[in-house]
């Protein structure tokens, strides 16, 4: 039976994939180019030094390793600055009341976190919600991103949880398809034309209660 629930952070507890995509851009247009909200989309769950060399190609830009540090740098720098103003209050609709349902399940469910991003724990920090999760995974214990299952197979290996029994919770293509790989069900936030591949599409938390999921998983499940 499920028993975890492995979330995803930029995309889905809080909307920092906006603050990635204009710290990108400011990159991208002082290099001379612009990237549209759409190749965006190639970038959400992608490591910073990838997303990088994915956005250089998309310019047709080389530049040596030194001064991609130097650019990977300068963008996380814009990239803090945005989150530096993070309160609570950018939690995203319907995320406190899931969260909520899910504490009080019977069976119990375990959470944690699974993203690629660094800055990961700085962020549940500002919104209040360390403490939400039984274990965080973020760019500090993996070696690998998105698509890679690496960080949602730590995930459940650190709640003590088979993969099977584990449900994701995923914005990016990236995200779906490494939960996929790590033999999850994978619910996709967002529009169900891009995250093609989830086992279910909701456009935020708002649209679906822990009740529903649960009986989603098993249908799917037979
Ligand atoms: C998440 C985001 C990506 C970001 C990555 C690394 O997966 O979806 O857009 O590139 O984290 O984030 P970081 O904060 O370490 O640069
Ligand atoms: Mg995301």
């Amino acid at each position: 039976p499920i028993s975890a629930f492995l979330f995803d952070l930029d995309g889905v507890i809080v909307d920092t994939a906006v603050f990635h995509y204009q710290a990108w851009r400011r990159m991208a247009n002082e290099l001379g180019f612009d990237i549209s909200h759409e190749f965006n989309e190639t970038l959400k769950g992608v490591s910073r030094m990838d997303s990088l060399d994915l956005i250089l190609a998309h310019g047709g830009v080389t530049l040596t390793d030194e001064r991609k540090l130097e650019l990977a740098t300068q963008k996380n720098d814009w990239y803090l600055e945005l989150v530096s103003r993070m309160t609570p209050n950018d939690i995203l609709p319907g995320v406190a009341g899931f969260f909520h349902q899910l504490k009080h399940a019977q069976p119990p469910l375990k959470t944690a976190l699974g993203s690629v991003s660094k800055n990961a724990r700085l962020i549940l920090e500002r919104i209040h919600m360390v403490d939400q999760f039984d274990a965080i995974i973020d760019g500090t214990k993996i070696t690998r991103g998105k698509p890679d299952p690496e960080v949602f197979l730590n995930g459940a290996a650190e709640l003590g949880v088979a993969p099977a029994d584990c449900v994701v919770f995923e914005d990016a293509v990236a995200g779906v398809e490494a939960a996929k790989r790590a033999g999850m069900f994978a619910v996709g936030i967002g529009s169900p034309d891009v995250l093609t591949e989830a086992d279910l599409v909701v456009p935020s938390l708002e649209h679906l209660t822990v009740t529903e999921l649960l009986a989603a998983v098993e249908r799917a499940q037979g």
